[in-house]
């Protein structure tokens, strides 16, 4: 079976790069990405592709080669799925904030509805593809619900999660390390499976290609995250070790990732990993393992999430420690609110919860970060309702500039490490600060010495 038409459902961080390049790549499929959100779907279609809802190195220029040639942003999400002979499912799985498994569980109630659409809507034969990440065993819920249509329509269902780490999407997408995906071992499903493969063969290698079963793609996309978070823990909990013992994680970090067999990647020790994926994947799967009556499994994993937590509020509670114990009416600047650079997704990042940490202590807290609006930051804080919205906007303020977020700061802290930062004029900013002037590097990316130097006291992670 040859694919010609493409339907994804869900405009998102995911959807929307993956679909753009798919449609990049294979101009003679057609790729509908379709949304409930009509805002979402509108800044998709902007004139001016620098306004489309998601930011991402070189991702507007792909969108402007394929949009209205075979790539379509729209919200008729019916006509989309009548239309498609293949149907990627790419909506939003959180943590349940609610019932059974709440503040572990992935909420499918969106994957749900939009497979009960699909059910509605299909009059000929369809492959289903689960592109959100899921709990192991989620396609069989999607079977049970489109086998009972009764109207004959056949589906297939397949697995393929997307590996794509924000801020480096588009060259993620167009030279993945491998791409997964997961179907029935039987004709029907092995037919499928072929039909997606061919799709990204029109630009990835065969034998970067992996090909398992249902149950198998799902949980390794599960695994995959889960393995990633827990480097980053791992050398969170070394960087606490080293500020006490004179060793220097960085030079830790090297020395290991030198072994091959370790690997020098997400070893950078932080102020605490964020982003939409790692937290939900692991208590997801913490909460199947618990399920399954796993505790030690469950407890092992776990554990990660409690690290990184810590790792979050040793380092508000350092700031404060070295403001002489009180933050009270000190200004601190934020350099960075999104969960890592290139990309203005501030979802789950460590900045909300070290802010929020500090304006319990009635810190104040001036924001500078490259492509967060401030509508955003507030967005983050008031979600949290810890404090009302009003409060939230007395004690923060959100610059466009970082040389006036940082004027008249006690503190400055590094939550992102964007690129910029480092090539700041430090003495000015040091000029304009209260002394004695502190920094806190969350993310190490800053010249110790050199700031030392000009006057700084300096407070980096893990030395
Ligand atoms: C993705 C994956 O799908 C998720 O499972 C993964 O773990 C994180 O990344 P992402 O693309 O980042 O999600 O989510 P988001 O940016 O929130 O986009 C989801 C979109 O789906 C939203 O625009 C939302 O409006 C849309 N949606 C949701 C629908 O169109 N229909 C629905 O029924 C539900
Ligand atoms: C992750 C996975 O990498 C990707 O494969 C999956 O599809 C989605 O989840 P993402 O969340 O976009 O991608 O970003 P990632 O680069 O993995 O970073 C996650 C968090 O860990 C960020 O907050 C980052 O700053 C932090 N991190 C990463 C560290 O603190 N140290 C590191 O060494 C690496």
């Amino acid at each position: 079976m040859t694919v010609k038409k493409i339907c994804c459902i869900g405009a998102g961080y995911v959807g929307g790069p993956t679909m753009a390049v798919i449609a990049k790549q294979c101009p003679g499929i057609q790729v509908t990405v379709v949304d409930l959100n009509e805002a979402r779907i509108a800044a998709w279609n902007d004139q001016d592709v620098n306004k489309i809802p998601v930011y991402e190195p070189g991702l507007s220029e792909v969108v402007s080669e394929a949009r209205g040639r075979n790539l379509f942003f729209s919200t008729d999400v019916d006509k989309a799925i009548d239309e498609a002979d293949m149907i990627f499912i790419s909506v939003n799985t959180p943590t349940k904030t609610y019932g059974a498994g709440k503040g572990q569980a992935a909420d499918l109630k969106w994957i749900e509805l939009c497979a009960r659409q699909i059910a509605r809507v299909s009059k000929s034969d369809k492959i289903v593809v689960e592109k959100s990440t899921l709990p192991v065993r989620t396609a069989s819920t999607l079977k049970d619900i489109l086998q009972h249509t009764g109207n004959g329509v056949k589906f297939q269902i397949l697995s393929n999660p997307e590996f794509l780490a924000e801020g480096t999407a588009v060259e993620d997408l167009l030279s993945p390390d491998r791409v997964l995906i997961g179907g029935d071992q039987n004709e029907g499903g092995r037919k499928a499976i072929e039909a997606l493969v061919e799709i990204y063969a029109h630009w990835v290698p065969r034998e970067r290609i992996l090909t398992t079963n249902v149950w198998s793609s799902e949980l390794s996309k599960l695994t995959a995250n889960a393995f990633l978070a827990q480097r980053v823990s791992s050398i969170n909990a070394l960087s606490e070790l080293c500020e006490h013992t004179e060793a220097d994680i960085n030079e830790v970090a090297r020395a290991i990732g030198t072994d091959s067999r370790i690997g020098s990647k997400f070893l950078k020790a932080s102020v605490g990993f964020g982003g939409s994926c790692f937290q939900k994947d692991i208590l997801n799967l913490v909460y199947i393992a618990r399920s399954y009556g796993l505790t030690q499994v469950a407890d092992y994993w776990e554990q990660v999430i409690i690290m990184n937590d810590h790792q979050k509020k040793r380092f508000a509670n350092k700031i404060i420690k070295t403001l002489y114990n009180t933050v009270n009416g000190k200004k601190i600047a934020f350099l960075g609110w999104a969960f890592k650079k290139d990309t203005n997704d501030t979802r789950e990042s460590a900045a909300i919860y070290v802010a929020d940490h500090l304006l319990y202590e009635q810190a104040h807290i001036g924001v500078y970060d490259p492509k967060v609006p401030a509508q955003q930051v507030y967005i983050d804080l008031d979600y949290l309702a810890t404090r009302s919205s009003d409060e939230n906007s007395q004690l923060v303020q959100v610059y466009n500039d970082p040389y006036e977020a940082c004027k008249d700061a006690h503190a400055v802290a590094i939550l992102t490490e964007w690129d910029e930062f480092k090539q700041y004029d430090w003495q000015r900013i040091y000029d304009n600060m209260l002394k004695p002037a502190h920094i806190f590097d969350g993310r190490n990316i800053l010249d110790k010495a050199k700031l030392e130097n000009i006057g700084f006291k300096v407070c980096p992670i893990g030395s």
